[in-house]
């Protein structure tokens, strides 16, 4: 027996009410705003509004494509976060009745820093080559959150990417192989106590660098294509350098040349959303995937490298080919739209919004009206969040 085709048949992005200008904080902390637009690649980030969370974006990525598609082939939902809401419930069971995901489904949560979508990717795949017939809504979505007045300060953002993963897709064919590499690093982390991460960031850039050339190594090992065969390279974006960077270091590790020419061409499409979205963790290598396939030209039957990275540390190096026809199911307009609909906000509540924490008293607090997207968190009551659509 033949195994069809497996990838990603519909892909849709969805982010926060608020957008932060960069120069607003390079003026509070005192810097040079190009040490963010040109040392970091970072314009704006995404800002949840106080009745927004990784929940209430999901959904808003997810709706899309259950609009197109129903729910009828969807026998499994994997959400990815390291932002979660609940320590045992999923947070797709949250979004489960805000998009009318069906009962006979199994839904659950996947964390490994900002490896977590690509886990739910390749978990995807190996499910529907086991049947077919089934299909698996894939969600990556995270608020990326630190300290204040640190440097991981203008490396926040918040997104989510919502994959519907099928045999015989329409947009992207993945191929079968895969370079894997993982050890046990304090790059970045963030305890149960904590709402914002902590990290040692040069530790955590060299440590990226190294992850991604040894996934490589492993990609090739296991019979990768050449690396002058791929049309496009789509890297986890923690800030958009990091891809430029990156790439530099894998070009000059295999003996390439690592002219700014060449690793522009290389990248160029795929960091137009995340340099103005920030770090979505989970969504960032995937929110990359949707800037190149709307700002290239076109890249039917091109191979695409994907390197994903989460800290901690696992990378995985892999490769999909995208299908003739893609542009028709892409969703260029509403993802623009995402993006430049964000409401400019303010420093001083900016700060204020970091500052809040979810109240722990158990009574119920009923959450104002910030957002004006599709779903919001309206209450907490009885240590349970409540959301609502509109
Ligand atoms: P920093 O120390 O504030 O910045 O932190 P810097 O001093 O290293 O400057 C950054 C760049 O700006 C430098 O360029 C400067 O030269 C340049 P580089 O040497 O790197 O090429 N610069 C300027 N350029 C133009 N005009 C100027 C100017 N001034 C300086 N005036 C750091 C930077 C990334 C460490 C910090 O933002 C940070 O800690 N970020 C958080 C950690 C992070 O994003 N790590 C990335 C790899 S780990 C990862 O990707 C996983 C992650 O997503 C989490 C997960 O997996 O869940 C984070």
């Amino acid at each position: 027996m033949t195994t069809p085709p497996v990838g990603i048949h519909d892909l849709s992005f969805a982010t926060t009410h608020y957008a932060l200008d960069h120069a607003l904080l390079a003026d509070r902390l005192g810097v040079d705003p190009n040490k963010f637009y040109l040392g970091i690649g970072q314009e704006t980030m995404s800002v949840a509004a106080a009745d927004e969370d990784i929940v209430t974006i999901a959904a808003a990525a997810a709706q899309p494509i259950i609009d197109r598609h129903g729910v009828d082939h969807i026998r499994t939902v994997l959400l990815a976060t390291e932002s979660g809401v609940d320590q045992s419930k999923s947070a797709g069971l949250y979004l489960h009745p805000l998009i009318g995901l069906p009962n006979t489904a199994r839904v659950v949560e996947l964390k490994q820093a900002c490896y977590g979508g690509t886990a739910g990717l390749q978990f995807a795949a190996g499910l529907i080559a086991r049947d077919p017939s089934q299909r698996v809504l894939v969600i990556a979505t995270d608020i990326a959150k630190y300290e204040l007045d640190t440097p991981g300060e203008p490396t926040q953002g918040a997104a989510a990417v919502a994959m519907l993963v099928s045999a015989n897709p329409a947009i992207l064919r993945l191929e079968p192989h895969s370079g894997l590499y993982s050890a046990d690093i304090m790059d970045f982390w963030r305890p149960n106590y904590r709402t914002a991460a902590l990290v040692d960031g040069k530790t955590s850039v060299n440590a990226y660098q190294k992850a991604t050339q040894e996934a490589w190594t492993d990609y090739r090992r296991h019979g990768g294509r050449d690396l002058g065969e791929f049309a496009a390279f789509c890297y986890h974006q923690p800030f958009t350098r990091m891809a430029f960077k990156a790439h530099r270091h894998l070009l000059e590790s295999q003996g390439f040349t690592a002219d700014t020419a060449a690793i522009d061409a290389a990248i160029r499409h795929t960091t137009s959303y995340n340099r103005t979205v920030g770090n979505s963790y989970t969504a960032s290598l995937y929110l990359g995937l949707v800037s190149l396939l709307d700002h290239a030209d076109d890249l039917t039957d091109q191979p695409i490298a994907f390197i994903s990275y989460g800290s901690g540390s696992v990378a995985e190096f892999f490769s999909g080919t995208l299908q003739p026809g893609y542009h028709d199911h892409l969703r260029t307009d509403a993802n623009r739209s995402a993006v430049t609909t964000r409401v400019p906000l303010g420093y001083d509540r900016y700060r204020e919004l970091h500052e809040a924490r979810t109240p722990t008293d158990g009574r119920y607090h009923a959450i104002p009206e910030e957002t004006t997207r599709p779903f919001r968190l309206a209450a907490i009551s009885g240590h349970k969040r409540i959301y609502e659509s509109r």
